[in-house]
């Protein structure tokens, strides 16, 4: 866990929405232009529960994932090449662990714990660094960074975003499974939306972009445009 004071007069910009929605690539995209932090919260929730899976901390053991949490020894490297954030666990890299289909689904097991979020919050809240932070997640608009400047919501049909993460499994050379992928999807989707603390929700003042029809690269040039016209 890292221990530095946040610095608030920094200005953060905030992408949430469901997952496979390419919040992901757009986040490391937007770093990269800005030379800004990159907060990949949803890494922070898999780590955890990578990590629970590892010391056989049961995923509905609320206490023990919460108190798990400051033990962890962890580092979060942005690789803009390859629009990704690396996991470092005790020096060693997870990111392939940390990234798999199991532990997509076991993070969003441990995100519906309340006393888990809440331990996690000042943790997030550490990544608000000059010269900003663009902060990647479900509820960073809406609980972790409320008074962001900048928030956006990027939304895609689910079977748009399975056919995305189809490809991108397939690119990587790991077979794949449409309608696997999307019975998964939609199944993480539910729980995500449905649980009682934070549940995905776009902030009531954030810009909803649905992504359907639009190219990565389009995604981020509307975004720039509304951080321009917000003046930050
Ligand atoms: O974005 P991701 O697929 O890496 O996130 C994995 C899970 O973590 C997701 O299904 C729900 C949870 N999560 C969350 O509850 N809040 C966040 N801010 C980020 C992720």
């Amino acid at each position: 866990m890292i221990t530095t004071t946040p610095d608030l007069s920094a200005p953060v910009l905030t992408l949430d929405g469901p997952s496979g929605v390419g919040k992901g690539t757009t986040a490391l995209l937007l770093a990269e232009h800005l030379a800004w932090q990159v907060l990949d919260s949803g890494a922070i929730y898999r780590l955890l529960a990578y990590a629970a899976k590892a010391q056989h901390i049961r995923l509905d053991d609320e206490a023990a994932l919460a108190a798990l949490i400051p033990k962890l020894s962890v580092r979060f490297v942005p690789l803009f090449d390859q629009h990704t954030v690396a996991v470092y666990w005790a020096g060693e890299d997870i990111s392939a662990q940390v990234r798999s289909r199991n532990t997509g689904e076991w993070a969003s097991q441990v995100a519906v714990w309340p006393q888990v979020r809440h331990a996690l919050l000042a943790w997030q809240r550490q990544f608000q660094q000059q010269p900003g932070l663009i902060a990647d997640g479900r509820d960073m608009g809406t609980m972790v960074f409320p008074c962001a400047k900048v928030k956006i919501f990027l939304t895609a049909q689910p079977e748009e975003r399975a056919k995305r993460r189809y490809k991108q499994l397939k690119e990587k050379g790991i077979d794949a499974n449409m309608p696997a992928i999307l019975q998964e999807l939609n199944l993480r989707d539910a729980r995500d939306q449905n649980r009682q603390v934070a549940p995905l929700l776009p902030a009531e003042d954030a810009l909803v972009i649905d992504t359907s029809n639009l190219s990565v690269s389009d995604v981020v040039s509307v975004i720039l445009a509304h951080k321009k016209n917000k003046r930050i």
